[in-house]
């Protein structure tokens, strides 16, 4: 929870309902470390008060342009470089228009033209009725926002507070921190495309019965994230996990090994990288009844017979565009011992330049980890830390490995 260590943001305000969310939105900006300076238009308190923001980001709000506590009464310059970014959230579609004109009649406004460009990122979080979202007026000026280098956050669709149903509503601040995160992270895989399988698979017995592995799939959702923070185009063939999908990340879900093979193949003829960090089942039964299988009273066990699954890290590292090093792959070996020395026959058995090895029993179902990457130059531990830091820096190796 500490995302945001050392980053100063601004947090705007323009006029909406969705005021309410951003109360959540500046508290959780505090929760993951950053300072929180909020500035807020005149429409905006109509919907919130400057108490409450005040209150949750321990630092006075600004309103006016002509706000005489700095000394030099120069608020817009003085917040505006202070800041590592701005979030305009909400952001009407009167705000929305005022930025692409670059007008300057508030103190927010003015911060936005102030702003530092090349310096201090602008991310906006349109927030508007469903009508006023899909008007010709609104998309064209977002168009012209991102060009202008605004990065324009996109928005939820469902009930609005006007009662109509639609596009237009704000993102939840659960999403917006997410994106705010994801900006301060370098794009080591701009243009890149990764798929990642996670979670384990479930191979059925019966309609009610099967077998599946231990896997959270936390991991793999951590890589999927990071790799999408780095700017790469995201994958991610889940099995059956209980997780929310990253943002940006494009989900497949799948329960058995055959039917996570048929996705990842679907997946990756177009990939630079792919990541196996799934607990694919080594087996399934040989054949899955149609129907419940039943105690007949006798005391005898069923007899399960299994048939091998296919080893899907190994069928795609054995493919024409990884055996010509455009597709990168990477595995996972989950141990319960000799992790080095078990990492390094796999990877070589797998045929594949990069495996990370961990102990299976000591990270299951947890949000940290330690590692170990191992490639052909050796062994290089990562010590115990959250699994999406692990993630990052894993993406971060993986850039170095692959062409630019
Ligand atoms: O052979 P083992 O299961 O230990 O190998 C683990 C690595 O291989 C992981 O990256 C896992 O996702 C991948 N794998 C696979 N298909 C299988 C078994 C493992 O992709 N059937």
């Amino acid at each position: 929870m500490d995302d945001l260590q050392g980053k100063h943001i601004v947090l705007g305000l323009t006029g909406g309902i969705a005021c309410y969310k951003s109360a959540e939105l500046c508290r959780g900006l505090v929760k993951e470390g950053a300072t929180v300076q909020v500035v807020m238009t005149a429409a905006a308190e109509q919907f919130i008060t400057a108490v409450t923001m005040q209150a949750l980001s321990g630092r006075t709000v600004y309103t006016s342009q002509w706000d005489a506590r700095e000394p030099n009464n120069m608020p817009h310059i003085n917040l505006s470089r202070e800041a590592d970014a701005m979030l305009i959230a909400p952001c009407s579609a009167d705000f929305i228009a005022k930025l692409v004109h670059g007008r300057a009649d508030d103190l927010l406004s003015v911060m936005c033209l102030a702003r530092p460009v090349d310096r201090v990122p602008l991310l906006v979080a349109p927030a508007m009725n469903r009508e006023m979202w899909a008007h010709p007026a609104t998309q064209r000026n977002l168009v012209q926002l991102s060009a202008d280098g605004a990065q324009v956050l996109g928005v939820g669709s469902g009930f609005q507070a006007c009662g109509e149903t639609g596009d237009g509503r704000m993102l939840e601040p659960a999403q917006l921190l997410e994106d705010l995160v994801a900006s301060f992270q370098p794009k080591v895989l701009k243009g890149k495309r990764v798929v990642v399988t996670a979670g384990p698979t479930f191979e059925a017995l019966d309609p009610i019965r099967g077998i599946t592995n231990h896997s959270s799939g936390k991991m793999g959702f951590a890589i999927a994230r990071a790799a999408r923070e780095a700017g790469a185009d995201v994958t991610v063939v889940a099995g059956p996990v209980h997780l929310d999908t990253p943002r940006g990340v494009q989900r497949i879900d799948v329960k058995s090994a055959r039917q996570m093979l048929d996705a990842t193949m679907g997946a990756v003829p177009t990939a630079d990288v792919f990541i196996a960090t799934a607990a694919v089942a080594d087996w399934r039964p040989a054949t899955e009844a149609d129907h419940k299988i039943k105690k007949d009273g006798s005391g005898d066990c069923p007899t399960i017979h299994f048939t091998e699954n296919p080893d899907i890290l190994h069928t795609v590292a054995q493919g024409e565009r990884a055996k010509q090093g455009r597709l990168f792959c990477v595995g996972f070996a989950a141990e319960s011992r000799d992790l080095a020395a078990n990492a390094q026959a796999k990877r070589e058995r797998k045929g594949i330049p990069l495996l990370v090895g961990n102990i299976g029993p000591t990270t299951f179902g947890k949000d940290d980890n330690e590692m170990l990457l191992v490639d052909a130059s050796g062994v290089q531990p990562l010590a115990r830390a959250s699994k999406l830091s692990l993630a990052r820096t894993l993406v971060q190796e993986i850039a170095k490995r692959i062409p630019a």
